[in-house]
């Protein structure tokens, strides 16, 4: 388990931005943690580290934003308003996790059953007002 302990927004930012370095075409990066533990945040790093310079914003209500114009696209996700795993099917999920990007999901713990054995998993969460644990299976 690697593990890194953010002290502010940055800093996650500037951490989810290196680890996209080592990100190739179909990996799947399932984010977990507690409502405002800083998935999102963790994404807009992601998205800015794979060199899509779009603005990301949490896909509550969409379900999924996609952000192109870098190294590789990026599809993401948030389970957090989805009551049942039709509702992910029939955005195609299957299909965008094998269509060459990288796929991120916030509340993937909700459907873990969804996500292929290739998935890595990064759990966030707060352990101060400013300062998140950030945890990755190996
Ligand atoms: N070290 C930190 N890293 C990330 N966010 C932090 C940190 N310290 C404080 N925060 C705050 O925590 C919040 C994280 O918000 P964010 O939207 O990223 O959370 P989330 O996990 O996506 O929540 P949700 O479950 O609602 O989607 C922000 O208000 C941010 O300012
Ligand atoms: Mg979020």
């Amino acid at each position: 388990m690697a593990s890194f302990i953010s002290r502010s927004v940055e800093e996650t930012i500037a951490f989810a931005r290196a680890r996209a370095a080592a990100l190739q075409p179909n990996d799947v990066v399932a984010l977990c943690g507690d409502l405002g533990a800083g998935k999102t945040h963790f994404v807009k790093g992601l998205v800015a580290g794979c060199g899509s310079d779009e603005p990301v914003t949490s896909p509550t209500f969409t379900l999924l934003h996609e952000y192109r114009g870098g190294r590789l696209p990026v599809f993401h996700f948030d389970f957090y308003r989805i009551a049942q795993r039709a509702e992910i099917e029939q955005l195609g999920f299957d299909e965008l996790l094998n269509e060459g990007g990288v796929a991120v999901i916030e509340w993937a713990d909700r459907f873990p059953e969804l996500l292929p054995s290739r998935t890595r998993w990064i759990w966030i969460s707060a352990t101060s007002e400013g300062e998140r644990f950030v945890a990755e299976n190996e």
